[in-house]
């Protein structure tokens, strides 16, 4: 039978790594992209994973592993994008490299990785691409220069080519954690609500994706709940609310 292969990016760790053994089990061929080559050479002990070494930073490079993990596969069906950086301390301030690099990376980074499958995609007329952002970037928060409003775009960017992608029979998928514990919220130095692990957060990557088809996977439930009503809050409500909790 010919297995159905997924290209997950961010897969060197946390929940693209966890997400890559979920697919992996589920019998899927798992490509994984991601700097750390040690990392990815360990994931690919399992006979079903492969590495292929990317910085989402550099455009080119996207589209030239992509060109060989065609060459190489054949097929791609999925796309998981979920490359991305958080750094706690220079969110704090308008630190403006920071938030260069973080644009960079969470943003554009996957600009790049979307843009090196579209042609594929198109072409074939059919596949899924399904992005890592977060429920944050709905709404701004305190001390979050960088991070939130990063995710702020890649939330408006997936949903504009949902549209763009769909009139070629290929799905998009947002995909919004809540608080998962990794190497990113590790750096957290405070106490994270409904804190969930990258297994939980896998296990309902997959069956959004496999087994649902809804724009997006948010989880857990009470943080769908949270950020279902933050969305609809009132300006005046909403800040009221966030200057509270942060002044406490
Ligand atoms: N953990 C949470 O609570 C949470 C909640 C909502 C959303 N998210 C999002 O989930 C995604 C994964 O984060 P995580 O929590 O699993 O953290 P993580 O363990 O730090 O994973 C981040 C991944 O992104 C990769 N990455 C970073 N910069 C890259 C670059 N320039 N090129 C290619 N890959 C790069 C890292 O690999 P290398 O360093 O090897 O390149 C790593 O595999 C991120 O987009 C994050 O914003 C996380």
């Amino acid at each position: 039978m010919n297995k159905k292969t997924i290209w997950i990016t961010g897969a060197s760790s946390g929940i693209g790594e966890a997400t890559a053994l979920k697919f992996a089990k589920e019998g899927w061929k798992v490509i994984v992209s991601a700097r750390r080559v040690e990392l990815l050479d360990k994931l690919s002990v399992d006979e079903n994973i492969f590495s292929y070494p990317l910085d989402v930073t550099d455009s080119d490079k996207a589209k030239e592993v992509f060109k060989k993990i065609i060459d190489d596969h054949g097929q791609v069906d999925l796309c998981i994008f979920s490359s991305g950086t958080y750094e706690r301390k220079s969110e704090k301030e308008l630190d403006v490299q920071n938030i260069k690099h973080v644009i960079e990376v969470n943003f554009l980074g996957v600009i790049n990785c979307v843009s090196a499958v579209e042609k594929y995609y198109k072409e074939k007329n059919n596949g899924h691409i399904a992005v890592v952002s977060s429920p944050v970037g709905y709404r701004g928060l305190p001390k979050s220069s960088g991070y939130t409003p990063s995710k702020a775009a890649l939330n408006n960017f997936t949903q504009g080519i949902y549209f763009d992608f769909k009139k070629f029979n290929v799905r998009v998928t947002l995909i919004t954690p809540g608080f998962i514990k990794t190497a990113l919220t590790d750096k957290n130095e405070f106490k994270m609500p409904f804190l969930k692990s990258t297994n939980y957060a896998a296990d309902q990557i997959y069956n959004g994706l496999i087994k649902k088809n809804n724009f997006e996977i948010i989880f857990p439930l009470p943080i769908k709940i949270i950020y279902k009503l933050i969305q609809i809050l009132p300006n005046k409500l909403y800040n009221y609310l966030i200057s509270k909790s942060v002044n406490r």
